[in-house]
């Protein structure tokens, strides 16, 4: 039987929501993951230095062993710098969300006045704090994220150190935003990597392919499928992994978010199989990222096998990618 071997898989986006979302997800990812990068968007926002060692603590409280590392990040204010200096060694990040463009972001930026950002953004630099930016305008929905390329341009340029992380990636204009910039950084989700438009809205609706970004173009899917699987060393990848209950998703007014956690390792292994890509796997789950991060995880190996694998109906009421579906490869066994 064909195997494959993956050394500390690091989600480099992951939402795990809080109370009883996050003790039934959480697990989910510290089975097959060493690290993820933790998203702030809860409601309230993850803003203050008490929040991050609180949040930090429930996450730990659910996870069965010490073998997972949530990376924390803060949700993006305008903060000053001895509020950064007095945090910086408890966070990884800090996570730009434009106000309202997506769930639980109505306190994010509503202006990207760049004088009025420039205090916290200097400092970030000085202090090496990455900017993670979920980068879509209030656009036409299909041109949110090629409208943005003029924002990372504009950040990148103005704060030429300050590592900044163009979240969940969607069209073949940020791939090539990458080449542009020294200091632009990218993630990559595994629905993306399969998805297009066609696949939430083409036939019947599909609420659970239904997130944001879109799913764009086959030539956006592409574009996306090149830099992943030659494992670009500014790409990592990044489930953006967010689940909603059931009743949130199959409703009028759909929440937008794909729930891949759990089979995201597993679909990986089909798609860089498929395009005859497993070496190149290693850099874009772990080795990217840690270089990019300066991140040490902690040691684990996960042995997936080729072999048929049913996706299940549901984890504790939240739907997968895939649901139902059989796919190529399954997780054999973890150290
Ligand atoms: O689809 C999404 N869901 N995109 C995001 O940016 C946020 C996420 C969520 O928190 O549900
Ligand atoms: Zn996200």
């Amino acid at each position: 039987m064909k195997t494959h071997t993956l050394l500390m898989p690091l989600d480099m986006h992951l939402h795990l929501r809080d109370s009883v979302m996050l003790e039934n997800v959480a697990p989910l990812t510290a089975y097959s993951f060493s690290g993820a990068i933790i998203m702030p968007n809860l409601v309230p926002p993850v803003t203050t230095l008490e929040d991050v060692r609180n949040y930090k603590k429930s996450i730990m409280e659910t996870v069965p062993n010490d073998y997972f590392e949530p990376y924390m990040t803060l949700f993006y204010k305008n903060y000053d710098k001895a509020f950064l200096e007095s945090v910086a060694n408890e966070i990884t990040a800090i996570k730009l969300y434009p106000a309202g463009i997506t769930t639980n972001s109505e306190g994010g930026v509503s202006s990207f006045d760049i004088e009025e950002m420039r205090p916290t953004l200097q400092a970030m630099s000085d202090m090496e704090i990455p900017l993670c930016v979920h980068g879509e305008t209030d656009g036409f929905v299909m041109d949110r994220e090629a409208e943005f390329m003029t924002i990372y341009e504009l950040l990148a340029t103005n704060f030429p150190k300050l590592k900044i992380i163009m979240e969940h990636i969607t069209t073949k204009e940020a791939v090539e935003m990458l080449d542009k910039h020294e200091n632009l950084y990218a993630t990559i989700t595994v629905h993306h990597l399969l998805l297009t438009l066609d696949d939430v809205v083409g036939g019947m609706m599909m609420p659970h392919n239904f997130c944001k970004p879109i799913a764009k173009r086959p030539e956006d899917l592409n574009a996306l499928l090149t830099t992943a699987l030659e494992a670009h060393p500014k790409v990592m990848f990044g489930s953006d992994s967010a689940p909603h209950p059931r009743s949130k998703k199959e409703s009028c007014g759909c929440a937008a978010g794909v729930f891949s956690a759990p089979i995201a390792l597993q679909l990986l292994c089909e798609i860089f199989e498929q395009y005859d890509k497993l070496d190149n796997l290693q850099s874009f789950i772990s080795d990217n990222a840690q270089s990019i991060y300066g991140i040490c995880p902690e040691f684990k190996e996960v042995v997936l096998e080729k072999r048929p694998f049913i996706i299940p109906e549901d984890y504790s009421g939240v739907v997968p990618l895939y649901a139902g579906n059989e796919i190529a490869w399954a997780i054999e066994s973890i150290e």
